[in-house]
């Protein structure tokens, strides 16, 4: 009995080393045939295995929990491991996301623009002097499980910068902070354990690299994969800091 042959997928690669030296961006096609349940991990895995051996790209968790593997696939910023094959057309391409440093063809030093953005909005519990220190001993606090469901929510960012990708904004400031800045400003804002104020938050984003040079197009909410809610947790934080503008 003869086995039901796969579709052949041409899977086109924006290719570039900027260590290579005299290297040139060029777009490279490899023909892979589908097999079920095939993701862009695999296809990649695959080619890199049995086609080029140079193919540079990142994975970690194939679970879409790492955030690594985040890069243009028919333009949209797309999680690889969590892209089925199937749902595509048999014509592929794929390239780096934009914004950040590119290590070589479809791997990207997202870590270092998330860090960078980390340390500007000290994306970390904030208490008053003396009262951060930890012990085994101490009970945690109890937190209002609602509450803790809705930061839990905004906790779900896995940092893969396919917001800050699909963003207007940020081709024309280097320094805005994303919906994935904002997003974590809301997250600590709505934490009772971060004793920051509010004005200390508009320190923070209440600004032309934060809230206010956001144009509200959406291209956040439309790419992330972790379907976080960019849109109303960008509105809630612009109104409350129009608000403090206004005072
Ligand atoms: S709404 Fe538009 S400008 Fe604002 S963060 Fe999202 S993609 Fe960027
Ligand atoms: S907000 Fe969504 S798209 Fe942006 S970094 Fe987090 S998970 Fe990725
Ligand atoms: S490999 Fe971790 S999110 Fe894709």
């Amino acid at each position: 009995m003869s086995e039901t042959k796969g579709r052949m997928l041409k899977v086109s690669i924006l290719r570039y080393d900027p260590n290579i030296k005299d290297d040139k961006p060029r777009m490279e096609t490899y023909e892979i045939e589908e097999a079920p349940g095939m993701t862009l991990f695999i296809a990649l895995n695959d080619i890199r295995q049995h086609q080029d051996n140079s193919l540079k790209f990142d994975f970690v968790c194939r679970a879409g929990i790492c955030g690594s593997c985040s890069m243009l696939v028919n333009g949209k910023p797309t999680l690889a491991c969590r892209a089925l094959t199937s749902k595509m057309d048999p014509e592929i391409s794929l390239a780096p996301l934009p914004v950040f440093e590119l290590i070589g063809d479809l791997s990207i030093n997202t870590g270092k623009w998330m860090s960078g953005m980390n340390e500007r909005l000290e994306t970390w519990i904030h208490k008053e002097e003396g009262k951060a220190e930890h012990s085994i001993d101490r009970l945690e606090e109890k937190m209002d499980p609602d509450l803790s469901d809705e930061i839990y929510e905004l906790d779900r960012c896995v940092e893969c910068g396919c917001c800050v990708a699909g963003c207007g904004t940020i081709v024309m400031r280097e320094n805005f902070v994303g919906a994935v800045g904002m997003n974590k400003i809301a997250r600590y804002s709505l934490d009772p354990r971060d004793e920051r104020t509010d004005d200390d938050y508009y320190d923070l984003v209440g600004d032309e690299d934060g809230v206010f040079g956001c144009m509200s197009l959406l291209g956040c909410e439309d790419s992330c994969p972790k379907d976080l809610p960019l849109q109303s947790k960008i509105a809630y934080l612009r109104r409350k800091m129009v608000s403090l503008k206004d005072k």
